[in-house]
């Protein structure tokens, strides 16, 4: 049996995909992709091969995670090549690690391509290392997204230099009020919206009026917390 490959397409941008996932995107029989690819990337399968979308839409029906699973399963017990087409990196909040056991439950091989993720990739693009000398020596990447009847995450109890969090925008609110407890309100914050596209857009402000400043905003977004945000601007 062929391996299904959960390859990670980096963060929006079709150039900063790794060569091993673009040979495999040029090879495979089926890709099964979500939204934040850049859908570019696309162009690059061979002809005939089959293109399967699994991401959000608005307001329509979204795969749910046991619907992709199965597809993939299906896809490789027919022998296929079979490529799972993940945004940034399967392993960064992309549940790549859920369709690889049910990969292992069903005895189909499998291999991992890691991909630039968005985490790391979005704040470089807009010159904000996550990590500098003498400034910030430690990075926590946490997801703003709190599920229901989850223990709400309490954001003051992370204690990394800097903070960045994924899927956070509309729950700014309260990731703002937490942090402001620990980090006080004049602590830097930066909000880059749908990095990497003609639409992107950089908030910058304090915790103390980064609300005021982010109105109506919608997502993807990536919130990075730290003195890292205004270092290059020095
Ligand atoms: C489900 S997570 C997947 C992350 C992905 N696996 C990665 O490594 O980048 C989706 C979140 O990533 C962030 N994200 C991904 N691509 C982005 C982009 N181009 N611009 C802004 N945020 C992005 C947003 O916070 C979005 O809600």
């Amino acid at each position: 049996m062929l391996k299904v490959y959960i390859v990670g397409a980096g963060p929006g941008d079709k150039e900063l995909i790794t060569v091993k996932g673009l040979k495999l995107i040029k090879e495979a029989d089926v890709i099964v992709y979500d939204d934040l690819i850049d859908k570019d990337i696309l162009k690059e399968a061979k002809d005939g091969a089959e293109l399967i979308y699994v991401g959000k839409r608005k307001g329509k029906h979204s795969f749910k995670q046991e619907e992709i699973n199965k597809i993939l399963v299906e896809k490789a017990k027919e022998g296929k090549k079979v490529v799972r087409l993940k945004g940034g990196d399967p392993f960064i909040f992309g549940r790549g690690g859920e369709e690889i056991l049910e990969l292992i439950k069903n005895n189909i091989p499998y291999e991992v391509v890691p991909g630039v993720t968005s985490a790391i990739a979005v704040p470089a693009s807009v010159g904000i290392p996550l990590t500098h000398r003498g400034i910030a020596k430690s990075v926590t990447i946490t997801t703003g997204h709190e599920r229901e009847g989850e223990n709400k995450v309490d954001y003051s109890k992370f204690v990394a230099d800097t903070l960045v969090i994924l899927m956070g925008i509309t729950n700014l609110e309260k990731i703002v009020k937490d942090l402001v407890k620990s980090r006080g309100k004049e602590k830097p914050i930066a909000i880059i919206l749908k990095g990497f596209s003609k639409d992107q857009k950089v908030i910058k402000g304090t915790l103390g009026d980064i609300l005021e400043k982010a109105k109506d905003i919608e997502p993807p977004g990536i919130i990075v917390v730290g003195k890292v945000v205004n270092i290059l601007e020095r």
